[in-house]
């Protein structure tokens, strides 16, 4: 009997303890930004504040800030998340401490090729990485670029080490745009509604794909593409599901088992994406150079044999550090260099230049990382500005009489020759700021600092808000107005440079901000300068916003287009 009973005694004991430290990791970690004098909404237990954001982030965390303070913070899981609205705190971490904030926050699930991709990489590899990209994507050769009949030929893609990349990419968007022109014209004729959204989104795809991948889907034309399919979705991706929602309360119980939890729809479009690169690439080594198609996969792959370096300050793709001229970044620094004073990491390519390879994995994840973070973003924002112009027509008859005088210039828009529309680079810029697409992201905090004052404490994320900053009173008078002016050299000179963060800053800037500014203008120049948007009963205003990954609108967005009447030419749509 006294057996029995100490069994018995034993089994409570060790159930009533199970509970207790059950309980107590339920809760564990939601005191640690209350210690730090962060405040935050009441976190739930596993779950913390997630369930705030089951709508979408964009108006849950602009609400946050206005209750909490400029610094505040919230739980996702049991990530405790540091949130940052503060101009001058951002220019520290983004740009001034650098070398204290230079990764992203970890996801700990992810899988290849994720995992390898430029987003995601830390320290030093995705230092190496971010060197061997950065001169492609940048303005450094442009100068040396006048007009080259070669370039607008679409059929020649032919290698031109002299040029830089962007500049060989004007033949691949121009046929992409050919394709947008033929779709927007089908729909002047018929004068119905349709969803300029997704048009944009099959011309970006098409763009994307040609660029990164060196293929060739026209799912303008063919929806169906298999690339097209897989690529939509990761895009369709909910962070609420029942799976998801373990990971995020049980992430130490998660993490051994997430490589065995069969995952049919990740897997399959990460195979199908490693096996179309490895193919490609397989085919690109087997041609002779001079038949080689000039992409970004190319550039990646010529790399495996090049010797230039390119040192961290150059990074900073908006602060225009990276147009710099990368061989003598020792003798000629730039003001905005000498005023961003990053601190340098200890390890610098100066002086210990390090190998420029990448892996053939690491290959794969840049051109997934493409698709994935050149795609959406940028058909957003040409559908966000097509729909800012269609309620202000008197900014389209702007927009437009640029576009006119543009052609009365030039034969066709390219790298050089679209910076002269300055119009609609503001109008576009102003789009961006009400409807930024990257509207938060984030640094990971990896060791305890103190930041202007404020402790942060070690494992902890910070975010950056730049859809809270970007409607920020304080520096956009009537910040829900549609004001292309707030952009011209003079009022930008006069406004804090971090209130507006539609790219990032810094040297984790985003990388294909030239590249998406020049597909962004290809087509708009065209577009206006053939049709007129306009709205119609099935436009919706405003618009209903979606939020959960990058800010997007929810349904779409409706309108119809006109023809323009220009008098000649036009019998064809797609010439200009
Ligand atoms: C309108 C279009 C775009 C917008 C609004 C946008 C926005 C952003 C933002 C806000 C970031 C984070 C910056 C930071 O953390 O400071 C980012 C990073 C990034 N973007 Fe973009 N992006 C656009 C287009 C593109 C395109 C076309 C590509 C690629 C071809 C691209 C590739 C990347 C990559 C690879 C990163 C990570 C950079 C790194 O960690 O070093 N983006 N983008």
């Amino acid at each position: 009997i006294m057996h029995g009973i100490g069994f018995w005694n034993t089994c409570a004991l060790s159930f009533s303890l199970s509970l207790c430290r059950f309980s107590r990791y339920s809760v564990s970690p939601f005191s640690v930004l209350s210690r730090c004098g962060i405040k935050h909404p009441k976190p739930l237990p596993f779950f913390g504040n997630m369930f705030m954001f089951r709508q979408g982030f964009f108006e849950p965390l602009n609400d946050l800030i206005r209750t909490h303070g400029r610094v505040c913070g919230y739980y996702l899981g049991r990530r405790p998340v540091v949130v940052v609205a503060d101009p001058d705190m951002l220019r520290q971490v983004m740009v001034k401490e650098f070398s204290t904030f230079p990764n992203r926050m970890t996801i700990r699930f992810s899988t290849k090729p994720m995992t390898d991709c430029l987003l995601l990489l830390r320290d030093e590899r995705w230092k190496r990485v971010r060197s061997i990209l950065t001169p492609s994507f940048s303005a450094a050769k442009m100068k040396e670029v006048k007009y080259n009949p070669i370039l607008q030929n679409p059929s020649c893609h032919c290698i031109c080490p002299c040029l830089s990349v962007l500049v060989q990419m004007v033949p691949l968007i121009n046929t992409a745009t050919d394709a947008l022109m033929n779709n927007l014209n089908a729909y002047a004729e018929s004068g119905e509604a349709f969803d300029i959204h997704r048009c944009f989104g099959c011309f970006t795809m098409d763009v994307i794909a040609s660029v990164a991948f060196g293929t060739q889907v026209d799912s303008q034309n063919n929806p169906d593409d298999p690339f097209v399919h897989h690529a939509q979705k990761f895009f369709s991706f909910n962070f609420f599901r029942p799976i998801f929602l373990l990971f995020i309360a049980f992430p130490f119980i998660m993490a051994p088992l997430a490589g065995f939890i069969p995952n049919k729809r990740r897997d399959e479009m990460n195979n199908f994406f490693i096996s179309c690169i490895q193919k490609i690439i397989k085919q690109r080594d087997e041609q002779p150079p001079e038949q080689r198609r000039r992409d970004f996969l190319q550039l990646m792959l010529d790399v495996r044999s090049s010797k230039e370096c390119v040192s961290l300050e150059h990074f900073d793709v908006v602060n225009h550090a990276d147009e710099l001229d990368h061989t003598h970044q020792q003798t000629h620094q730039s003001a905005s260099e000498q005023d961003n004073d990053y601190h340098q990491p200890q390890v610098s390519h100066t002086k210990h230049p390090q190998k420029r390879m990448m892996t053939e994995d690491e290959i794969v994840g840049q051109a997934f990382i493409f698709l994935l973070a050149g795609y959406e973003t940028s058909s957003n924002t040409l559908a966000f500005t097509c729909y800012l112009l269609a309620i202000h027509p008197d900014c389209q008859s702007k927009v437009q009489e640029e576009v006119d005088h543009f052609f009365t210039r030039h034969e066709s828009p390219d790298y050089t020759n679209v910076q002269e529309l300055k119009y609609l680079d503001m109008v576009i810029a102003e789009a961006l700021r009400l409807y930024p697409p990257g509207f938060r992201f984030a640094r990971s905090i990896d060791h305890d600092c103190v930041v202007n004052g404020q402790f942060l404490p070690k494992g902890a994320t910070l975010e950056i808000p730049a859809s809270f900053l970007h409607y920020d009173p304080e520096y956009w008078p009537e910040p829900e107005k549609f004001i292309p002016e707030r952009f011209t050299p003079e009022a930008k000179a006069n406004r804090h440079p971090f209130a507006y963060l539609p790219f990032g800053a810094g040297p984790r800037s985003c990388v294909g901000m030239r590249l998406a500014q020049l597909e962004m203008k290809m087509a708009l120049v065209r577009l206006f300068r053939r049709f007129n948007v306009v709205t119609c009963s099935e436009t919706k205003i405003p618009l209903e916003l979606k939020s959960s990954s990058t800010l997007g609108p929810k349904n779409g967005i409706f309108v119809k287009i006109t023809r323009r009447d220009l008098g000649e030419d036009q019998g064809n749509p797609t010439t200009r």
